[in-house]
Protein backbone atom coordinates (compact mmCIF):
# COMPACT_ATOMS: atom_id res chain seq x y z
CA UNK A 1 0.00 0.00 0.00
CA UNK A 2 1.32 3.41 -0.85
CA UNK A 3 0.21 6.03 2.00
CA UNK A 4 -0.14 9.87 0.99
CA UNK A 5 0.32 11.62 4.77
CA UNK A 6 -0.59 15.36 5.19
CA UNK A 7 -0.62 17.94 7.90
CA UNK A 8 -3.23 20.94 7.42
CA UNK A 9 -4.81 23.69 9.40
CA UNK A 10 -3.03 25.86 12.11
CA UNK A 11 0.35 23.63 13.60
CA UNK A 12 0.29 22.49 17.18
CA UNK A 13 2.72 20.48 19.11
CA UNK A 14 2.80 16.73 18.52
CA UNK A 15 2.09 16.82 15.08
CA UNK A 16 5.49 15.07 14.37
CA UNK A 17 5.37 12.79 17.13
CA UNK A 18 2.01 11.82 14.94
CA UNK A 19 3.81 11.68 11.36
CA UNK A 20 6.72 9.59 13.10
CA UNK A 21 3.98 6.79 14.34
CA UNK A 22 2.34 7.04 10.80
CA UNK A 23 5.74 6.34 8.89
CA UNK A 24 6.99 4.05 11.41
CA UNK A 25 3.83 1.85 11.79
CA UNK A 26 3.64 2.20 7.75
CA UNK A 27 7.15 0.85 7.37
CA UNK A 28 5.87 -2.26 10.05
CA UNK A 29 3.91 -3.72 7.05
CA UNK A 30 5.66 -2.98 4.33
CA UNK A 31 3.83 -0.11 3.11
CA UNK A 32 5.07 3.02 1.52
CA UNK A 33 4.53 6.68 2.67
CA UNK A 34 4.92 9.95 0.46
CA UNK A 35 5.15 13.33 2.60
CA UNK A 36 2.10 15.81 0.88
CA UNK A 37 3.83 18.78 1.80
CA UNK A 38 1.63 22.27 3.70
CA UNK A 39 -1.29 20.33 3.98
CA UNK A 40 -3.84 20.18 1.11
CA UNK A 41 -2.39 22.53 -1.17
CA UNK A 42 0.20 19.90 -1.63
CA UNK A 43 -1.95 17.91 -3.32
CA UNK A 44 -3.19 19.64 -5.55
CA UNK A 45 0.48 21.26 -6.69
CA UNK A 46 1.48 17.28 -6.69
CA UNK A 47 4.11 18.63 -4.12
CA UNK A 48 4.58 15.19 -2.83
CA UNK A 49 7.42 12.94 -2.43
CA UNK A 50 8.48 9.83 -0.93
CA UNK A 51 9.22 9.77 3.08
CA UNK A 52 12.07 7.41 4.01
CA UNK A 53 12.06 6.00 7.87
CA UNK A 54 14.87 8.31 8.41
CA UNK A 55 13.07 11.51 7.77
CA UNK A 56 11.14 11.19 11.23
CA UNK A 57 14.05 10.11 13.00
CA UNK A 58 14.34 12.39 16.09
CA UNK A 59 11.17 14.49 15.51
CA UNK A 60 9.24 13.32 18.30
CA UNK A 61 9.41 16.32 21.03
CA UNK A 62 9.71 19.15 18.36
CA UNK A 63 7.10 21.11 17.74
CA UNK A 64 5.69 22.61 14.56
CA UNK A 65 5.44 20.21 11.58
CA UNK A 66 8.03 19.12 9.34
CA UNK A 67 5.75 18.51 6.62
CA UNK A 68 4.68 21.73 6.29
CA UNK A 69 0.53 23.56 7.07
CA UNK A 70 -1.94 25.74 5.20
CA UNK A 71 -5.41 26.76 5.07
CA UNK A 72 -5.66 25.28 1.53
CA UNK A 73 -9.62 24.38 0.83
CA UNK A 74 -9.36 22.36 -2.72
CA UNK A 75 -13.20 22.13 -2.79
CA UNK A 76 -12.99 26.36 -3.35
CA UNK A 77 -12.43 25.59 -6.58
CA UNK A 78 -13.91 22.61 -8.97
CA UNK A 79 -10.04 22.43 -10.59
CA UNK A 80 -8.45 22.01 -7.26
CA UNK A 81 -10.28 18.85 -6.71
CA UNK A 82 -9.70 17.68 -10.40
CA UNK A 83 -6.25 18.42 -9.66
CA UNK A 84 -5.76 16.28 -6.50
CA UNK A 85 -7.66 13.36 -7.75
CA UNK A 86 -5.31 13.66 -10.61
CA UNK A 87 -2.55 13.91 -8.54
CA UNK A 88 -3.79 10.71 -6.44
CA UNK A 89 -3.92 8.75 -9.62
CA UNK A 90 -0.47 10.14 -10.59
CA UNK A 91 1.39 9.81 -7.76
CA UNK A 92 -0.20 5.99 -6.80
CA UNK A 93 -1.92 6.94 -3.70
CA UNK A 94 -4.06 4.26 -2.43
CA UNK A 95 -4.98 6.15 0.37
CA UNK A 96 -4.34 9.51 2.62
CA UNK A 97 -3.63 10.16 6.30
CA UNK A 98 -5.29 13.61 7.17
CA UNK A 99 -4.00 15.13 10.01
CA UNK A 100 -5.94 17.92 10.45
CA UNK A 101 -9.11 19.93 12.70
CA UNK A 102 -11.87 20.60 11.69
CA UNK A 103 -11.56 21.98 8.43
CA UNK A 104 -8.81 19.85 6.88
CA UNK A 105 -10.38 16.44 8.11
CA UNK A 106 -14.00 18.17 6.56
CA UNK A 107 -11.85 18.07 3.24
CA UNK A 108 -10.92 14.40 3.96
CA UNK A 109 -14.21 13.65 4.51
CA UNK A 110 -15.73 15.31 1.36
CA UNK A 111 -12.45 13.06 -0.85
CA UNK A 112 -13.71 10.60 1.05
CA UNK A 113 -17.24 10.54 -0.12
CA UNK A 114 -15.26 10.63 -3.72
CA UNK A 115 -14.24 7.28 -3.42
CA UNK A 116 -10.54 8.07 -2.06
CA UNK A 117 -9.70 6.08 0.93
CA UNK A 118 -8.63 8.87 3.84
CA UNK A 119 -8.05 7.86 7.48
CA UNK A 120 -8.35 11.10 9.91
CA UNK A 121 -5.91 11.96 12.97
CA UNK A 122 -7.56 15.05 15.10
CA UNK A 123 -5.35 18.15 16.08
CA UNK A 124 -6.33 21.19 16.97
CA UNK A 125 -5.99 23.01 20.36
CA UNK A 126 -9.24 24.66 19.71
CA UNK A 127 -10.18 20.77 20.89
CA UNK A 128 -13.34 21.08 19.06
CA UNK A 129 -13.50 17.94 16.84
CA UNK A 130 -16.68 15.92 16.74
CA UNK A 131 -16.18 12.55 18.54
CA UNK A 132 -12.97 12.63 20.28
CA UNK A 133 -12.15 13.61 23.67
CA UNK A 134 -9.16 15.22 22.99
CA UNK A 135 -7.18 16.15 20.39
CA UNK A 136 -3.27 16.46 19.88
CA UNK A 137 -2.28 19.53 20.72
CA UNK A 138 -4.87 20.79 23.24
CA UNK A 139 -2.83 19.22 26.48
CA UNK A 140 0.43 21.17 25.62
CA UNK A 141 -1.71 24.24 24.79
CA UNK A 142 -3.21 24.09 28.44
CA UNK A 143 -0.32 23.33 29.89
CA UNK A 144 0.81 26.33 28.30
CA UNK A 145 -1.75 28.58 29.24
CA UNK A 146 -1.73 27.22 32.91
CA UNK A 147 1.93 28.07 33.29
CA UNK A 148 1.33 32.00 31.86
CA UNK A 149 -1.30 32.28 34.25
CA UNK A 150 0.65 31.65 37.51
CA UNK A 151 3.43 33.74 35.97
CA UNK A 152 0.97 37.08 35.91
CA UNK A 153 -0.86 35.88 38.97
CA UNK A 154 2.33 37.29 40.73
CA UNK A 155 3.03 40.12 38.67
CA UNK A 156 -0.87 41.02 39.15
CA UNK A 157 -1.00 40.83 43.00
CA UNK A 158 1.72 42.62 43.37
CA UNK A 159 0.78 45.02 41.69
CA UNK A 160 -2.70 44.93 42.94
CA UNK A 161 -3.88 44.83 38.79
CA UNK A 162 -6.73 43.03 37.11
CA UNK A 163 -4.95 41.33 33.69
CA UNK A 164 -6.91 40.40 30.75
CA UNK A 165 -5.19 37.24 29.46
CA UNK A 166 -6.89 36.40 25.33
CA UNK A 167 -6.31 32.78 24.70
CA UNK A 168 -6.88 30.96 21.49
CA UNK A 169 -10.80 29.59 20.42
CA UNK A 170 -12.68 30.22 17.83
CA UNK A 171 -16.05 28.99 17.98
CA UNK A 172 -15.03 26.77 21.60
CA UNK A 173 -13.79 27.95 24.61
CA UNK A 174 -11.87 24.98 25.64
CA UNK A 175 -8.82 26.07 26.20
CA UNK A 176 -9.95 28.94 28.35
CA UNK A 177 -11.99 26.99 30.44
CA UNK A 178 -9.14 24.17 31.22
CA UNK A 179 -6.36 26.21 30.79
CA UNK A 180 -8.38 28.57 33.09
CA UNK A 181 -9.36 26.07 35.37
CA UNK A 182 -5.60 24.73 35.75
CA UNK A 183 -4.03 28.16 36.11
CA UNK A 184 -6.49 29.58 38.87
CA UNK A 185 -8.52 32.10 36.38
CA UNK A 186 -11.21 34.55 38.23
CA UNK A 187 -13.50 34.80 35.39
CA UNK A 188 -13.77 32.66 32.15
CA UNK A 189 -15.44 34.36 28.85
CA UNK A 190 -16.24 32.19 26.22
CA UNK A 191 -17.82 32.27 23.03
CA UNK A 192 -20.46 29.46 24.02
CA UNK A 193 -22.13 31.48 27.26
CA UNK A 194 -22.68 35.15 26.64
CA UNK A 195 -21.08 37.56 29.48
CA UNK A 196 -20.91 41.13 29.46
CA UNK A 197 -18.29 43.51 30.87
CA UNK A 198 -20.80 44.82 33.39
CA UNK A 199 -20.89 41.65 34.74
CA UNK A 200 -16.84 40.90 34.85
CA UNK A 201 -16.47 44.29 36.34
CA UNK A 202 -19.51 43.36 39.09
CA UNK A 203 -17.32 40.22 39.75
CA UNK A 204 -13.90 42.25 40.03
CA UNK A 205 -15.42 44.45 42.32
CA UNK A 206 -16.71 41.70 44.56
CA UNK A 207 -13.46 40.26 44.85
CA UNK A 208 -11.89 43.24 46.21
CA UNK A 209 -14.96 44.08 48.45
CA UNK A 210 -13.07 40.30 49.92
CA UNK A 211 -9.97 41.59 49.93
CA UNK A 212 -9.00 40.28 46.98
CA UNK A 213 -7.46 43.15 45.20
CA UNK A 214 -6.08 41.56 42.47
CA UNK A 215 -8.28 39.19 39.34
CA UNK A 216 -7.07 37.23 36.41
CA UNK A 217 -9.86 37.21 33.78
CA UNK A 218 -9.17 34.83 30.69
CA UNK A 219 -10.98 35.06 27.82
CA UNK A 220 -11.38 33.57 24.50
CA UNK A 221 -10.53 35.77 21.30
CA UNK A 222 -13.64 34.12 20.13
CA UNK A 223 -15.93 35.41 23.46
CA UNK A 224 -19.24 36.03 23.14
CA UNK A 225 -19.35 39.06 25.04
CA UNK A 226 -22.82 40.94 25.07
CA UNK A 227 -21.44 44.84 24.88
CA UNK A 228 -18.28 43.89 21.96
CA UNK A 229 -20.37 43.38 18.84
CA UNK A 230 -17.85 43.17 15.40
CA UNK A 231 -18.54 42.68 12.12
CA UNK A 232 -16.55 40.03 10.08
CA UNK A 233 -15.64 42.64 7.12
CA UNK A 234 -13.56 44.88 9.91
CA UNK A 235 -12.12 42.25 10.58
CA UNK A 236 -10.37 41.97 7.00
CA UNK A 237 -9.96 38.67 4.72
CA UNK A 238 -11.44 35.42 5.02
CA UNK A 239 -9.36 32.29 4.78
CA UNK A 240 -10.06 29.49 2.35
CA UNK A 241 -12.75 27.80 5.14
CA UNK A 242 -14.49 31.57 5.78
CA UNK A 243 -12.78 32.44 8.63
CA UNK A 244 -11.67 35.83 9.66
CA UNK A 245 -8.81 36.35 11.57
CA UNK A 246 -10.06 36.76 15.40
CA UNK A 247 -6.69 38.59 16.78
CA UNK A 248 -8.39 41.39 14.11
CA UNK A 249 -10.75 41.89 17.48
CA UNK A 250 -8.28 43.35 20.14
CA UNK A 251 -11.07 41.70 22.28
CA UNK A 252 -8.23 41.72 25.85
CA UNK A 253 -7.52 45.33 25.52
CA UNK A 254 -11.23 46.23 24.80
CA UNK A 255 -11.84 44.64 28.48
CA UNK A 256 -9.02 45.81 30.06
CA UNK A 257 -9.38 50.07 28.75
CA UNK A 258 -13.74 49.18 29.83
CA UNK A 259 -12.38 47.37 33.33
CA UNK A 260 -10.27 50.07 34.28
CA UNK A 261 -12.52 53.22 32.65
CA UNK A 262 -15.54 51.51 34.71
CA UNK A 263 -14.21 50.37 37.97
CA UNK A 264 -11.22 52.51 38.56
CA UNK A 265 -8.74 49.43 38.89
CA UNK A 266 -5.89 49.17 37.17
CA UNK A 267 -5.81 47.09 34.34
CA UNK A 268 -3.29 45.38 32.02
CA UNK A 269 -3.71 42.97 29.03
CA UNK A 270 -2.09 40.19 27.85
CA UNK A 271 -2.27 38.11 24.56
CA UNK A 272 -1.20 34.81 24.72
CA UNK A 273 -1.31 34.17 21.03
CA UNK A 274 0.82 31.45 18.74
CA UNK A 275 2.93 30.92 21.86
CA UNK A 276 0.26 28.31 22.82
CA UNK A 277 0.76 26.68 19.70
CA UNK A 278 4.57 26.25 19.93
CA UNK A 279 7.29 24.52 21.51
CA UNK A 280 8.09 20.81 22.88
CA UNK A 281 4.56 18.95 22.81
CA UNK A 282 3.71 17.71 26.74
CA UNK A 283 4.39 13.52 27.47
CA UNK A 284 0.61 13.12 27.14
CA UNK A 285 0.14 15.05 23.84
CA UNK A 286 3.27 12.89 22.44
CA UNK A 287 1.55 9.53 23.70
CA UNK A 288 -2.02 10.65 22.10
CA UNK A 289 -0.37 11.46 19.04
CA UNK A 290 1.90 8.15 18.36
CA UNK A 291 -1.38 6.40 19.46
CA UNK A 292 -3.23 8.13 16.56
CA UNK A 293 -0.64 7.51 14.10
CA UNK A 294 -0.20 3.88 14.60
CA UNK A 295 -4.19 3.56 14.50
CA UNK A 296 -4.86 5.60 11.25
CA UNK A 297 -2.37 3.35 9.39
CA UNK A 298 -3.77 0.22 11.60
CA UNK A 299 -7.90 1.13 10.23
CA UNK A 300 -5.85 1.09 6.48
CA UNK A 301 -4.87 -2.20 6.93
CA UNK A 302 -7.89 -3.28 8.45
CA UNK A 303 -9.68 -2.24 5.81
CA UNK A 304 -11.06 0.57 7.78
CA UNK A 305 -11.00 3.66 5.63
CA UNK A 306 -13.20 6.82 6.06
CA UNK A 307 -12.23 6.93 9.98
CA UNK A 308 -10.34 9.26 12.16
CA UNK A 309 -8.76 7.67 15.02
CA UNK A 310 -10.64 9.25 18.00
CA UNK A 311 -9.70 9.07 21.83
CA UNK A 312 -13.11 8.06 23.77
CA UNK A 313 -12.23 7.29 27.22
CA UNK A 314 -9.07 5.42 27.50
CA UNK A 315 -9.42 3.93 24.39
CA UNK A 316 -8.92 5.03 20.60
CA UNK A 317 -11.44 4.00 18.23
CA UNK A 318 -12.53 4.28 14.85
CA UNK A 319 -15.18 7.11 14.42
CA UNK A 320 -16.59 8.12 11.15
CA UNK A 321 -15.19 10.95 9.50
CA UNK A 322 -18.40 12.46 7.66
CA UNK A 323 -19.55 13.12 11.25
CA UNK A 324 -16.88 15.27 12.16
CA UNK A 325 -18.12 17.26 8.77
CA UNK A 326 -21.46 17.84 10.30
CA UNK A 327 -20.93 18.47 13.88
CA UNK A 328 -19.39 21.24 16.56
CA UNK A 329 -18.04 19.97 19.57
CA UNK A 330 -18.55 23.16 22.11
CA UNK A 331 -17.33 23.28 25.36
CA UNK A 332 -18.78 20.84 28.29
CA UNK A 333 -21.37 23.55 30.12
CA UNK A 334 -21.32 21.10 33.30
CA UNK A 335 -17.11 21.83 32.92
CA UNK A 336 -17.85 25.56 32.43
CA UNK A 337 -20.13 25.67 35.51
CA UNK A 338 -17.16 23.88 37.74
CA UNK A 339 -14.86 26.56 36.74
CA UNK A 340 -17.53 29.64 37.86
CA UNK A 341 -16.99 27.91 41.52
CA UNK A 342 -13.72 29.98 41.75
CA UNK A 343 -14.67 32.63 39.95
O1 LIG B 1 -6.96 26.44 14.29
C1 LIG B 1 -6.87 26.75 15.61
C2 LIG B 1 -6.43 28.15 15.88
O2 LIG B 1 -5.38 28.06 16.79
C3 LIG B 1 -7.58 29.04 16.39
O3 LIG B 1 -7.77 28.94 17.77
C4 LIG B 1 -7.15 30.42 15.95
O4 LIG B 1 -8.27 31.24 15.76
C5 LIG B 1 -6.45 30.17 14.68
O5 LIG B 1 -5.95 28.85 14.74
C6 LIG B 1 -5.33 31.15 14.39
O6 LIG B 1 -4.72 30.77 13.21
P1 LIG B 1 -3.56 31.46 12.42
O7 LIG B 1 -2.40 30.53 12.53
O8 LIG B 1 -4.03 31.55 11.04
O9 LIG B 1 -3.25 32.78 13.07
Amino acid sequence: MRIGVLTGGGDVPGLNAAIRAVVRRAYEYNFEVLAIRNGWEGLVLGNIEPMSIRAVSGILPIGGTILGSSRTNPFKREEDVEKSLGNIDKFGLDALVVIGGDDTLGVGARFSQKGVKVVGVPKTIDNDVYGTDYCIGFDTAVSFVAEALDRLHTTASSHHRVIVVEVMGRHAGWVAVVGGMAGGADYIMIPEVETSIDEVCDHVRSRWARGKNFSIVVVAEGAKVREVTYSEEELGEKDEFGHVRLDRRGLAYTLNTEIERRTGFEARSVVLGHLQRGGSPTAFDRVLATRFGVFAVDMLKEGLSGNIAALQGNSVVPFPISEVLSNSRPVDVELYEMAKVFF
